[in-house]
């Protein structure tokens, strides 16, 4: 093995010369050892590949070393085992209904899920807003629930991919967050790791993303798929609409009331129906019949309540009150809340769904640093979306808090984030591309 130097890594990236894959594995394996390789230079190491990139077989083998760097899961269940990842959004509640609608499908989801940091929002945080939900689930129990119920959300551990963890504190810091070979390799080392067949990503990308837009978001996908594809796994990526938020609440507790409802049977909302198109598109990927065949799968499993059922027993196995699946008001309520009228006639042609998530975190319901705590009852309900007419006294949509001052702060925000023209805007496809690794 050739003598390893960081300094010379650095230089290396930083003169878009590409490290062979040996100096990746050891540059990984610093990341985690006992005496591991001073932040300084990973950092300097991570700005180097923030400014002069990294080849695709980089990123590949970068995505391969993270992955070893703990624990990599193998299952044996008696169906197909698959995964769906979101690269994080606002309003993005599409887990908690795409893994029971999938799990009564017959599929298993071992989920691993993160908080939310920032505008986006997270699956973990929306879980805890049931009274008595517990998402740090020991592996056996993981593995025992994923088996009876087939699915489980579970905090991501520390033995998961270890080095990304590192890195991405770092790279949080360090404003090297933005890189796309970065991001695909701290994704996907995780995916990879969580040992799923079959992965769905989910790109988000608009305003509330980290892809503000569908060059790099397509990007993104491609390198995410390289690197499934190199590990022999199936993936599919969708690029979603992130210039708007998806659904109509943001807000850890808001979130879950909406995913009961679609469960429950308001499947014809667009939120619905984006989440039965992807579930069938997991559901096809498995091979479980035609998309035609996929679809009316997961929609039934809406329709018969048997997608809800599973939402029920996961949360009784994790700890949690499952009598919120039939009565919603025993999630928390904020104590105050206020709307925001239209104030003018016309038709909503932008939602900044950054803007709009920014607001959420003044309400309490996200947090700016990883230590902040979050207010599970705090949000925004939207009572229009984008493409809608709305008239003077039309609410907009209404805020909850805990306290008065600050709903007085997120009101100023939304009330800019939200445009109202004369015209009425063009329809957008919350879907806008899918790509796919083939068989
Ligand atoms: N999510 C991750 O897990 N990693 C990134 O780098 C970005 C989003």
């Amino acid at each position: 093995m050739a003598v390893f130097h960081m300094r010379e890594c650095i230089r290396k990236t930083k003169q878009g010369i590409p490290l062979t894959a040996e100096e990746i594995r050891q540059l990984v394996a610093g990341v985690t050892a006992a005496e591991p390789i001073p932040d300084y230079q990973l950092s300097a190491w991570l700005m180097a590949v923030c400014l002069s990139g990294m080849t695709d077989a980089e990123t590949a083998e970068l995505t391969m070393a993270m992955r070893d760097s703990g624990t990599v899961m193998h299952w044996d269940l008696p169906g197909a085992v698959a995964d769906k990842h979101s690269t994080g959004g606002v309003g993005d509640k599409t887990t908690l209904i795409l893994a029971p609608i999938a799990a009564a499908c017959g599929i298993y989801m071992p989920k691993m899920s993160g908080r939310g940091l920032g505008h986006t929002g997270g699956t973990i945080d929306k879980l805890e807003s049931i009274p008595g939900f517990s998402t740090a689930l020991a592996p056996d129990r993981f593995l025992k629930q994923v088996r009876e119920i087939g699915f489980a959300v579970a905090m991501q551990t520390g033995d998961l991919a270890p080095a990304d963890k590192k890195l991405y504190a770092l790279r949080d810091v360090t404003e090297t967050v933005d890189s796309i070979p970065l991001i695909c390799a701290s994704i996907m080392s995780k995916k990879l790791a969580t040992g799923a067949d079959h992965i769905l990503l989910d790109v988000k990308v608009g305003s509330g993303a980290f892809m503000k837009n569908d060059t790099d978001a397509a990007e993104l996908a491609r390198l995410m798929l390289a690197a499934a594809k190199a590990d022999r796994r199936h993936c599919t990526a969708v690029l979603t609409d992130m210039d708007r938020p998806l659904g109509m609440c943001i807000g850890n507790a808001l979130e879950v009331r909406e995913a009961i409802e679609v469960l429950a049977g308001d499947s014809d909302s667009e939120l619905g129906q984006f989440c039965i198109t992807l579930a069938a598109e997991l559901l096809a990927m498995t091979g479980m019949g035609s998309a035609a065949q996929c679809r009316e799968a997961a929609q039934n499993a809406v329709t018969e309540g048997t997608a809800l059922e599973r939402f029920a027993q996961m949360i009784a196995a994790q700890g949690g009150d499952p009598r919120v699946t039939e009565d919603p008001s025993r999630l928390p309520q904020a104590r105050c809340s206020r709307i925001l009228t239209a104030g003018q006639r016309g038709w909503i042609a932008g939602m900044d769904s950054e803007q709009i998530g920014r607001a959420s975190v003044l309400l309490g319901a996200g947090r700016m640093t990883k230590a902040d705590s979050i207010d599970p009852a705090a949000g925004i309900v939207l009572h229009a979306k984008y493409g809608d007419a709305v008239s003077d006294d039309s609410p907009l949509l209404t805020m909850y808090a805990a306290k008065e001052s600050q709903l007085d702060e997120a009101e100023q925000m939304l009330r800019q984030a939200v445009t109202i023209a004369e015209a009425q805007p063009a329809p957008r496809p919350l879907i806008r591309q899918t790509y796919s690794t083939g068989e």
